[in-house]
This record gives C-alpha cells, structure tokens and sequence, in this order.
C-alpha cells in the first residue's frame, strides 16, 4: 500500500506499536517538548470507522468504506487544540474511543483500498512541518525514511492494565478480562493481516516500556533524535 512518499518537510518521528504500548501519550509528550506537530493515525481509522457506524454502513463493503475516507475531512488538532479530533468539522473526540469503535476498527483497517486513502492523506499532514506521527505502519510504509524510527512494546499485562485504566477514567467500565480481550484481538488482527501488518521497521529502535515511566520513554526518545542529528 502506498506509493513511495515524497520527502517531508520537515523532520520526522515514528512510532508504531501494539495497542497499549504507550504510543500515543508518548508521541504526545515528544511532540510538546520538540515543538513538533502530533498525528495520530490510529485516531484517523477510528474517525472513518465511527463515520460508517453513525451511517450503518455495511462493514464488508471495502469499496464504499474507502469512498467514505476518500470524502472524509478529518483534522487533528494538537496540544494547544486539546488533541481533538474533527471530522466534517465535527468533533469527534470522545466518540472514536468507544468501545463499539475499539471493535470494529482493525476489520476496516485490513482494506488495502482504505489504507491507499489513509497514507495519502497521513503524508499531506506531515507536509507542514516536523512531526511525530503514530500508529501501526508509519515506519514501515508511510515514511519508511523518517529520520528517527521508534517501535514501542510492552508486556501483555501492563498494556491491557493501561487501557483499563484509560477506559475506567473515561467513564466505561470494562472488566479486565473483557479489556484483555480485546487487547488481544486487535493485536492478532493488526499483526497477521495482509497489508501492512504491525512489524517492527527496518531500522527502528525498540523500546520496551513495560518498566520504564512515560518521562523515561519521552527522554529516550528526544536523546535519540538529537544524537542521529549531532
Ligand atoms: O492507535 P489506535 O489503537 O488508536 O489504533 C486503532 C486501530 O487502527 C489499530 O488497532 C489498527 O487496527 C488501526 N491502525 C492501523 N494503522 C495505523 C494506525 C491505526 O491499522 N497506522
């Protein structure tokens, strides 16, 4: 999926990653302390899957989804926006968290046709300037020459322990096992499908994130880029 990315403006972070890995709290923080935009990519699949749940589209129709994301304006704003989430000048926000988004969103993400839509309009952002950009396939196929490329794990257990809390804050209240799995679920579907699976970039720098605290990771990170750059 997606043809070779014209180079970016700017300078560019990746960070891709299993679902509770601490992605996208850390693009965040990284992003702030860089001055650099944050693009959320998982947040981009989860609008579009959102979109065709409020339009009860059939999720099978790969061809009608991607018209769907073709249409669709979706705009992240960053920090000094509140992180928020815009779709046709909607704020979207709270709902791209639900849970009925949570389960449907890998299926759609398989569709190569959709995914062609997503690249394209992920390089456009990146046009702007520096960014830090997350998700599952930024290193590997979105801009697989981005001058620092991040892969962040962590155990099971501390991961599917973060998204509860992160549920229970926001007001849904899951069982553990239920998180767990779900975690799980996405996790297989993201890492076995066709098209861009969740790998591990050529080139990327592992961090495991399952004993270190979020200032840790977001130092790593900022040491990283700026001895690739010394
Ligand atoms: O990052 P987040 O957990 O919000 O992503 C939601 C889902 O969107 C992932 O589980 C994955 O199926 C899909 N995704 C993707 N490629 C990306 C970002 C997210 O397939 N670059």
């Amino acid at each position: 999926v997606g043809d070779k990315p014209q180079p970016s403006k700017g300078l560019v972070i990746t960070i891709d990653g299993p679902a509770g890995a601490g992605k996208s709290t850390v693009a965040k923080k990284v992003a702030e302390r860089l001055g650099f935009a944050y693009i959320d990519t998982g947040a981009m699949y989860r609008a579009i899957t959102w979109l065709a749940l409020e339009n009860q589209v059939d999720l099978d129709d790969r061809y009608i989804l991607t018209d769907l994301a073709l249409r669709a304006r979706i705009e992240l704003f960053g920090a000094e926006g509140g992180n928020k989430v815009y779709l046709d000048g909607h704020d979207v926000t709270k709902q791209i968290r639900e849970p009925m988004v949570n389960a449907k969103v890998s299926k759609i993400a398989t569709y190569p046709e959709l995914r062609r839509v997503m690249v394209a309009k992920q390089r456009e952002m990146a046009q702007t300037g520096n960014v830090v950009m997350d998700g599952r396939d930024i290193g590997t196929v979105v801009f697989p020459d981005a001058d620092l490329k991040v892969f962040l794990t962590a155990g099971l257990e501390v991961r599917v322990q973060r998204r509860y809390e992160e549920l229970w804050q926001k007001g849904y209240n899951p069982t553990y096992k239920e998180v767990e799995e779900s975690v799980v679920k996405r996790d297989w579907q993201d890492s076995n499908r066709k098209v861009s699976p969740l790998r591990c970039p050529s080139g990327a720098v592992t961090i495991d994130t399952t004993q270190m605290s979020i200032d840790q990771v977001v130092d790593k990170i900022v040491r990283l880029l700026n001895n690739g750059r010394s």
